[in-house]
């Protein structure tokens, strides 16, 4: 089980004080929300913060580009630090070839389904995958509600996966807290995003292992 904090939600004006809270708490991952108002409808940071952050940090550095033709920026950003690189499954037209480029930069390869894309979409390339992320929100802000059906979402992936033989990870992203971290785990999930939870904390670092521990 991992958590990973989105530093979406961290202070970014003291960025480096947050990054250095992540990496003394129990979180394995750090989660970098990457936005363009287009492809959502919000612009966050990109290459040089992502860049940044990784001066600052040890832990795998998870990149979800919620941008049009990620494509483009592949290598950029697995030279800004990126250990694993999600493009979304709406955002892409050749898909199989997204994915082996992301691989061949060096990083390993996620797919992200908004809400109202179905899992059955992954069935050819699920062999490919380092990693599913299903969107529990509609991408584009933090502290949003949680959609329920995702849950059942991620049991279908977790089939999905075990049926293919492949050795993907599930992330689940989008109003993750301590009411449905439970359930995501029992579901099939192996890595939860958790930015509005982490970062409106009172203790940040003690909400990190609460949400391991539920
Ligand atoms: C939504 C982002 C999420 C978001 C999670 O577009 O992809 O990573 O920041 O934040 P919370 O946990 O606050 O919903
Ligand atoms: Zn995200």
């Amino acid at each position: 089980m991992i958590i990973a904090p989105s530093v979406l939600s961290a202070d970014f004006a003291n960025l480096q004080r947050d990054i250095e809270m992540l990496n003394r708490s129990k979180a394995a991952w750090i989660h970098i929300d990457v936005m363009d108002g287009v492809f959502v409808p919000n612009i966050s940071f990109g290459i040089p913060v992502t860049a940044a952050i990784k001066k600052h940090t040890t832990k795998f550095m998870d990149v979800h580009l919620m941008i049009v033709q990620p494509e483009k920026y592949l290598q950029a950003f697995r030279n800004a630090g990126a250990d694993l690189i999600s493009v979304h499954y709406e955002a892409v037209t050749h898909l199989d070839s997204c994915i082996h480029r992301i691989k061949a930069t060096g990083a390993q390869a996620g797919v992200v389904l908004n809400p109202a894309t179905p899992v059955h979409v992954l069935k050819d390339v699920i062999p490919l995958l380092d990693l599913v992320l299903i969107m529990s929100v509609n991408p584009g802000f933090g502290g949003q509600k949680f959609i329920p059906y995702a849950t059942q979402k991620v049991a279908e992936t977790k089939a999905l996966i075990t049926a293919s033989g492949s050795s993907a990870k599930i992330e689940v992203d989008g109003g993750v807290s301590l009411s449905n971290a439970r359930e995501l785990f029992n579901a099939g999930a192996d890595v939860l995003v958790a930015g509005n939870a982490v970062f409106s904390a009172p203790d940040p670092e003690a909400m990190i292992e609460k949400l391991l521990a539920v």
